[in-house]
Protein backbone atom coordinates (compact mmCIF):
# COMPACT_ATOMS: atom_id res chain seq x y z
CA UNK A 1 0.00 0.00 0.00
CA UNK A 2 1.51 3.20 -1.02
CA UNK A 3 2.54 5.60 1.82
CA UNK A 4 1.92 2.48 4.12
CA UNK A 5 5.42 2.09 6.29
CA UNK A 6 6.10 -1.23 5.64
CA UNK A 7 6.44 -2.32 9.01
CA UNK A 8 2.69 -1.21 9.97
CA UNK A 9 1.67 -2.67 6.93
CA UNK A 10 3.25 -5.65 8.41
CA UNK A 11 1.34 -5.23 11.43
CA UNK A 12 -2.24 -4.89 9.96
CA UNK A 13 -1.45 -7.92 7.44
CA UNK A 14 -0.12 -10.38 9.47
CA UNK A 15 -1.16 -12.78 11.85
CA UNK A 16 0.09 -15.30 14.54
CA UNK A 17 2.65 -17.53 13.85
CA UNK A 18 2.99 -19.60 10.40
CA UNK A 19 -0.30 -17.62 9.71
CA UNK A 20 -2.28 -20.73 8.94
CA UNK A 21 -5.28 -19.32 10.26
CA UNK A 22 -4.89 -15.53 8.25
CA UNK A 23 -5.02 -18.03 5.10
CA UNK A 24 -7.67 -20.65 6.45
CA UNK A 25 -10.02 -17.92 6.71
CA UNK A 26 -9.43 -16.69 3.26
CA UNK A 27 -9.13 -20.30 1.79
CA UNK A 28 -12.51 -21.79 3.31
CA UNK A 29 -14.55 -19.30 1.45
CA UNK A 30 -12.93 -20.79 -1.38
CA UNK A 31 -13.89 -24.45 -0.70
CA UNK A 32 -17.40 -22.90 -0.18
CA UNK A 33 -19.86 -22.10 -3.72
CA UNK A 34 -23.26 -21.03 -4.30
CA UNK A 35 -26.31 -22.84 -5.53
CA UNK A 36 -28.31 -19.99 -6.95
CA UNK A 37 -32.20 -19.82 -7.59
CA UNK A 38 -33.37 -18.34 -11.32
CA UNK A 39 -36.74 -16.88 -12.14
CA UNK A 40 -38.01 -16.11 -8.81
CA UNK A 41 -38.55 -12.29 -9.91
CA UNK A 42 -37.35 -10.98 -6.64
CA UNK A 43 -36.61 -7.28 -8.33
CA UNK A 44 -34.12 -5.06 -6.76
CA UNK A 45 -32.91 -6.89 -3.88
CA UNK A 46 -32.96 -4.80 0.25
CA UNK A 47 -29.70 -6.47 1.98
CA UNK A 48 -31.26 -3.83 5.40
CA UNK A 49 -31.76 -5.60 8.96
CA UNK A 50 -32.46 -4.55 12.15
CA UNK A 51 -29.66 -5.40 14.59
CA UNK A 52 -29.81 -5.02 18.05
CA UNK A 53 -32.95 -2.81 17.54
CA UNK A 54 -31.08 -0.81 15.40
CA UNK A 55 -32.07 -0.46 11.07
CA UNK A 56 -28.88 -0.64 9.43
CA UNK A 57 -28.59 -0.64 5.50
CA UNK A 58 -27.02 -3.85 4.89
CA UNK A 59 -25.02 -6.22 6.75
CA UNK A 60 -21.51 -5.83 6.30
CA UNK A 61 -20.38 -3.65 9.92
CA UNK A 62 -16.61 -2.45 10.67
CA UNK A 63 -14.99 -4.97 12.99
CA UNK A 64 -12.61 -3.36 15.98
CA UNK A 65 -9.01 -2.76 14.97
CA UNK A 66 -6.30 -1.01 16.73
CA UNK A 67 -4.31 1.93 15.52
CA UNK A 68 -5.84 3.87 12.77
CA UNK A 69 -4.04 6.27 12.69
CA UNK A 70 -0.94 4.16 11.75
CA UNK A 71 -3.00 4.30 8.59
CA UNK A 72 -4.08 7.03 8.38
CA UNK A 73 -3.17 10.83 9.88
CA UNK A 74 -7.06 11.87 10.49
CA UNK A 75 -7.08 8.04 11.99
CA UNK A 76 -10.71 6.63 13.63
CA UNK A 77 -12.22 9.68 13.07
CA UNK A 78 -12.04 9.22 9.25
CA UNK A 79 -13.35 5.01 9.59
CA UNK A 80 -16.11 6.91 11.79
CA UNK A 81 -17.22 9.46 9.22
CA UNK A 82 -17.34 6.47 6.38
CA UNK A 83 -18.97 4.64 8.68
CA UNK A 84 -21.87 7.24 8.83
CA UNK A 85 -22.01 8.30 5.41
CA UNK A 86 -22.52 4.74 4.56
CA UNK A 87 -24.88 4.06 7.70
CA UNK A 88 -23.12 0.76 9.24
CA UNK A 89 -21.83 0.63 12.22
CA UNK A 90 -17.79 0.94 13.66
CA UNK A 91 -16.96 -1.00 15.77
CA UNK A 92 -14.01 1.10 17.79
CA UNK A 93 -11.15 -0.76 19.44
CA UNK A 94 -10.40 -0.52 22.74
CA UNK A 95 -6.84 0.37 20.78
CA UNK A 96 -7.66 3.22 19.11
CA UNK A 97 -5.57 6.24 18.66
CA UNK A 98 -8.20 8.96 18.98
CA UNK A 99 -10.48 9.74 22.05
CA UNK A 100 -14.12 7.60 21.97
CA UNK A 101 -15.93 11.03 22.44
CA UNK A 102 -14.43 12.62 19.21
CA UNK A 103 -14.95 9.89 17.33
CA UNK A 104 -18.60 10.03 18.60
CA UNK A 105 -18.73 13.63 17.54
CA UNK A 106 -19.06 12.47 13.77
CA UNK A 107 -22.66 11.08 14.31
CA UNK A 108 -21.36 7.80 13.60
CA UNK A 109 -23.50 4.75 14.87
CA UNK A 110 -20.40 3.12 17.26
CA UNK A 111 -20.15 0.08 19.04
CA UNK A 112 -17.25 -0.31 21.52
CA UNK A 113 -14.85 -3.35 21.52
CA UNK A 114 -13.54 -4.31 25.38
CA UNK A 115 -10.58 -6.12 26.52
CA UNK A 116 -12.13 -5.99 30.29
CA UNK A 117 -9.11 -5.43 32.78
CA UNK A 118 -7.76 -6.97 35.70
CA UNK A 119 -8.57 -3.79 36.97
CA UNK A 120 -12.40 -3.61 37.77
CA UNK A 121 -12.34 -0.16 38.42
CA UNK A 122 -10.93 1.05 35.45
CA UNK A 123 -12.47 -1.45 33.38
CA UNK A 124 -16.07 0.45 34.86
CA UNK A 125 -14.51 3.61 34.04
CA UNK A 126 -13.61 2.78 30.14
CA UNK A 127 -17.47 1.11 29.79
CA UNK A 128 -19.44 4.14 31.60
CA UNK A 129 -16.94 6.70 28.94
CA UNK A 130 -17.93 5.15 26.04
CA UNK A 131 -21.52 5.04 27.05
CA UNK A 132 -21.35 8.49 27.87
CA UNK A 133 -19.77 9.29 24.74
CA UNK A 134 -22.99 7.16 23.01
CA UNK A 135 -21.98 3.98 21.79
CA UNK A 136 -24.80 1.51 21.43
CA UNK A 137 -23.11 -1.75 22.20
CA UNK A 138 -19.81 -3.75 23.93
CA UNK A 139 -18.04 -5.86 22.34
CA UNK A 140 -15.92 -8.23 24.81
CA UNK A 141 -13.17 -9.50 23.18
CA UNK A 142 -12.79 -12.91 24.73
CA UNK A 143 -10.20 -15.16 22.59
CA UNK A 144 -6.91 -12.76 24.15
CA UNK A 145 -6.17 -14.14 27.24
CA UNK A 146 -2.67 -13.61 26.09
CA UNK A 147 -1.30 -12.22 22.58
CA UNK A 148 -0.73 -14.03 20.11
CA UNK A 149 2.64 -14.32 18.93
CA UNK A 150 2.74 -11.78 16.35
CA UNK A 151 6.11 -13.15 14.06
CA UNK A 152 6.34 -10.27 11.77
CA UNK A 153 6.26 -7.98 14.27
CA UNK A 154 9.05 -9.25 16.22
CA UNK A 155 10.92 -9.56 13.58
CA UNK A 156 10.31 -6.01 12.64
CA UNK A 157 11.03 -4.92 16.26
CA UNK A 158 7.41 -3.04 16.28
CA UNK A 159 6.70 -3.07 19.80
CA UNK A 160 4.86 0.43 20.52
CA UNK A 161 3.52 3.08 18.94
CA UNK A 162 5.58 5.88 17.23
CA UNK A 163 5.74 9.30 19.32
CA UNK A 164 2.65 11.22 19.38
CA UNK A 165 0.25 8.58 19.55
CA UNK A 166 -1.04 6.62 22.35
CA UNK A 167 -4.27 4.32 23.32
CA UNK A 168 -5.73 7.72 23.99
CA UNK A 169 -9.11 5.59 25.39
CA UNK A 170 -6.26 3.58 28.21
CA UNK A 171 -5.71 7.01 29.79
CA UNK A 172 -5.89 6.79 33.82
CA UNK A 173 -8.99 9.23 35.08
CA UNK A 174 -6.81 9.73 38.47
CA UNK A 175 -3.39 10.01 37.09
CA UNK A 176 -3.59 11.36 33.20
CA UNK A 177 -1.33 8.81 32.54
CA UNK A 178 -1.84 6.56 29.75
CA UNK A 179 -2.36 2.81 30.89
CA UNK A 180 -1.06 -0.30 28.73
CA UNK A 181 -3.44 -2.89 27.77
CA UNK A 182 -3.75 -5.96 29.65
CA UNK A 183 -4.51 -9.33 28.36
CA UNK A 184 -6.43 -10.89 31.25
CA UNK A 185 -5.68 -14.98 31.39
CA UNK A 186 -8.08 -14.99 34.82
CA UNK A 187 -11.15 -13.80 32.61
CA UNK A 188 -13.80 -15.58 32.97
CA UNK A 189 -17.99 -16.05 32.32
CA UNK A 190 -18.69 -14.09 35.53
CA UNK A 191 -16.35 -11.32 34.35
CA UNK A 192 -18.52 -10.66 31.39
CA UNK A 193 -21.65 -10.83 32.68
CA UNK A 194 -20.41 -8.75 35.66
CA UNK A 195 -20.16 -5.96 33.20
CA UNK A 196 -24.16 -5.68 33.61
CA UNK A 197 -24.17 -3.64 36.98
CA UNK A 198 -21.65 -1.04 34.82
CA UNK A 199 -23.77 -0.40 31.82
CA UNK A 200 -27.41 -1.00 30.21
CA UNK A 201 -25.49 -1.58 26.90
CA UNK A 202 -26.08 -4.83 24.80
CA UNK A 203 -23.01 -7.11 24.98
CA UNK A 204 -21.58 -8.75 22.53
CA UNK A 205 -18.94 -11.89 23.27
CA UNK A 206 -16.44 -12.06 20.17
CA UNK A 207 -14.09 -14.34 19.78
CA UNK A 208 -15.83 -17.46 19.75
CA UNK A 209 -15.45 -20.34 17.72
CA UNK A 210 -17.17 -24.11 19.56
CA UNK A 211 -20.52 -24.39 19.73
CA UNK A 212 -20.58 -25.18 23.36
CA UNK A 213 -19.43 -21.36 23.94
CA UNK A 214 -22.13 -19.81 21.87
CA UNK A 215 -24.30 -21.66 24.27
CA UNK A 216 -23.03 -20.64 27.45
CA UNK A 217 -23.08 -17.04 25.77
CA UNK A 218 -26.95 -17.65 25.50
CA UNK A 219 -27.24 -19.08 28.72
CA UNK A 220 -25.40 -16.33 30.57
CA UNK A 221 -27.76 -13.58 28.74
CA UNK A 222 -25.44 -11.99 26.54
CA UNK A 223 -27.00 -10.19 23.92
CA UNK A 224 -24.97 -11.53 20.83
CA UNK A 225 -21.64 -14.25 19.47
CA UNK A 226 -18.98 -13.19 17.17
CA UNK A 227 -17.66 -16.33 15.25
CA UNK A 228 -13.97 -15.06 14.93
CA UNK A 229 -10.43 -16.10 15.61
CA UNK A 230 -9.30 -12.33 15.70
CA UNK A 231 -8.41 -12.48 11.88
CA UNK A 232 -5.63 -15.40 12.83
CA UNK A 233 -3.60 -12.77 14.77
CA UNK A 234 -4.58 -14.88 18.19
CA UNK A 235 -4.00 -18.77 17.87
CA UNK A 236 -2.44 -20.07 14.73
CA UNK A 237 -3.80 -23.21 13.72
CA UNK A 238 -7.86 -21.91 15.16
CA UNK A 239 -10.86 -23.35 12.49
CA UNK A 240 -11.68 -21.04 9.47
CA UNK A 241 -14.92 -18.67 11.24
CA UNK A 242 -16.95 -19.53 8.13
CA UNK A 243 -16.27 -23.66 8.89
CA UNK A 244 -16.74 -23.24 12.56
CA UNK A 245 -20.17 -20.87 12.08
CA UNK A 246 -22.42 -23.21 11.17
CA UNK A 247 -22.42 -25.59 14.40
CA UNK A 248 -22.36 -21.94 16.14
CA UNK A 249 -25.17 -21.10 14.81
CA UNK A 250 -27.23 -24.51 15.46
CA UNK A 251 -26.51 -24.04 19.37
CA UNK A 252 -27.88 -20.86 19.38
CA UNK A 253 -30.89 -21.21 17.00
CA UNK A 254 -31.87 -17.79 16.43
CA UNK A 255 -32.35 -16.75 20.03
CA UNK A 256 -29.55 -14.06 19.80
CA UNK A 257 -27.93 -12.77 16.99
CA UNK A 258 -24.66 -14.71 15.37
CA UNK A 259 -22.11 -12.49 13.59
CA UNK A 260 -19.03 -13.38 11.66
CA UNK A 261 -15.50 -12.09 10.43
CA UNK A 262 -12.72 -13.27 9.64
CA UNK A 263 -11.54 -13.08 5.98
CA UNK A 264 -14.77 -11.93 4.14
CA UNK A 265 -13.76 -9.89 1.28
CA UNK A 266 -16.84 -10.16 -1.55
CA UNK A 267 -20.24 -10.11 -1.72
CA UNK A 268 -20.57 -13.91 -1.90
CA UNK A 269 -18.67 -14.30 1.34
CA UNK A 270 -21.25 -11.94 2.90
CA UNK A 271 -24.05 -14.05 1.26
CA UNK A 272 -22.28 -17.32 2.36
CA UNK A 273 -21.68 -16.22 5.93
CA UNK A 274 -25.87 -15.19 6.13
CA UNK A 275 -26.67 -18.76 4.25
CA UNK A 276 -24.43 -20.32 6.45
CA UNK A 277 -26.51 -18.51 9.98
CA UNK A 278 -24.64 -15.27 10.67
CA UNK A 279 -26.91 -12.53 10.90
CA UNK A 280 -24.00 -9.87 9.65
CA UNK A 281 -20.42 -10.03 8.97
CA UNK A 282 -17.59 -8.00 10.30
CA UNK A 283 -14.64 -6.71 7.86
CA UNK A 284 -11.19 -5.71 9.46
CA UNK A 285 -8.09 -5.67 7.14
CA UNK A 286 -10.25 -4.31 3.91
CA UNK A 287 -10.87 -1.12 6.12
CA UNK A 288 -7.56 -0.28 7.11
CA UNK A 289 -6.45 -0.54 3.55
CA UNK A 290 -9.06 2.02 2.56
CA UNK A 291 -8.10 3.93 4.94
CA UNK A 292 -4.31 4.14 4.23
CA UNK A 293 -5.26 4.54 0.40
CA UNK A 294 -7.65 7.12 0.92
CA UNK A 295 -8.81 8.45 4.38
CA UNK A 296 -12.34 8.63 4.53
CA UNK A 297 -12.95 8.51 1.08
CA UNK A 298 -10.92 5.19 0.83
CA UNK A 299 -13.11 3.70 3.35
CA UNK A 300 -15.94 4.87 1.97
CA UNK A 301 -15.41 3.58 -1.20
CA UNK A 302 -14.44 -0.39 0.40
CA UNK A 303 -18.18 -0.48 1.92
CA UNK A 304 -19.97 0.80 -0.64
CA UNK A 305 -18.25 -1.63 -3.49
CA UNK A 306 -18.89 -4.27 -0.51
CA UNK A 307 -22.30 -3.30 -0.20
CA UNK A 308 -23.10 -3.13 -3.94
CA UNK A 309 -21.84 -6.66 -4.08
CA UNK A 310 -24.08 -7.99 -2.15
CA UNK A 311 -26.91 -6.43 -3.57
CA UNK A 312 -25.48 -7.73 -7.16
CA UNK A 313 -24.68 -11.40 -5.22
CA UNK A 314 -28.10 -11.30 -4.06
CA UNK A 315 -29.90 -10.71 -7.32
CA UNK A 316 -27.87 -13.31 -8.76
CA UNK A 317 -28.74 -15.76 -6.33
CA UNK A 318 -32.86 -15.58 -6.70
CA UNK A 319 -32.48 -13.53 -2.82
CA UNK A 320 -35.23 -10.35 -2.57
CA UNK A 321 -34.19 -10.01 1.50
CA UNK A 322 -31.58 -11.64 3.92
CA UNK A 323 -34.48 -13.96 4.77
CA UNK A 324 -34.02 -15.73 1.25
CA UNK A 325 -30.59 -16.85 1.85
CA UNK A 326 -31.21 -20.21 3.11
CA UNK A 327 -28.57 -23.11 3.99
CA UNK A 328 -28.91 -25.09 0.94
CA UNK A 329 -27.60 -22.31 -0.90
CA UNK A 330 -23.60 -22.94 0.12
CA UNK A 331 -22.13 -25.96 -1.45
CA UNK A 332 -19.36 -27.36 0.14
CA UNK A 333 -16.27 -28.42 -2.93
CA UNK A 334 -12.92 -30.34 -2.89
CA UNK A 335 -10.36 -27.80 -3.58
C1 LIG B 1 -7.57 -6.60 14.76
N1 LIG B 1 -8.58 -7.21 15.50
C2 LIG B 1 -8.90 -6.71 16.74
N2 LIG B 1 -9.91 -7.27 17.46
C3 LIG B 1 -10.25 -6.77 18.67
O1 LIG B 1 -11.17 -7.28 19.29
N3 LIG B 1 -9.58 -5.69 19.18
C4 LIG B 1 -8.57 -5.08 18.52
O2 LIG B 1 -8.00 -4.10 19.00
C5 LIG B 1 -8.19 -5.61 17.26
N4 LIG B 1 -7.15 -5.08 16.57
C6 LIG B 1 -6.84 -5.53 15.32
C7 LIG B 1 -5.83 -4.92 14.59
C8 LIG B 1 -5.56 -5.33 13.30
C9 LIG B 1 -4.48 -4.63 12.52
C10 LIG B 1 -6.30 -6.39 12.71
C11 LIG B 1 -6.07 -6.83 11.29
C12 LIG B 1 -7.29 -7.01 13.44
C13 LIG B 1 -9.36 -8.33 14.93
C14 LIG B 1 -10.56 -7.80 14.10
O3 LIG B 1 -11.53 -7.27 14.94
C15 LIG B 1 -11.22 -8.91 13.27
O4 LIG B 1 -11.50 -10.01 14.10
C16 LIG B 1 -10.40 -9.37 12.07
O5 LIG B 1 -9.64 -8.32 11.53
C17 LIG B 1 -11.33 -9.91 11.01
O6 LIG B 1 -10.62 -10.47 9.96
P1 LIG B 1 -10.29 -9.72 8.56
O7 LIG B 1 -11.56 -9.06 8.05
O8 LIG B 1 -9.22 -8.74 8.86
O9 LIG B 1 -9.85 -10.87 7.73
Amino acid sequence: MAGLDPVHRDFFAGGAGEERTVRANAAAFDRLRLLPRVLRATGTPDPGLTLLGAALPGPVLIAPTAFHRLAHPDGEVATARAARDTGTVLTVSMAATTPIERIADTGARLWFQLYPQPDRDFTAHLVERAEAAGVTALVVTVDSPVFGRRERDLRNGFLDLPAGLVCENLRDPATGRIRDIVMDPSLGWDDVVRLRTTTRLPILVKGVLHPADAAEAVARGLDGVIVSNHGGRQLDGAVATIDALPAVAAAVRGRIPVLLDGGVRRGADVVTALARGASAVLIGRPVLWGLAAGGRDGVAGVLTELHEDVVRVMALCGAATLADLPPDLVREVRP
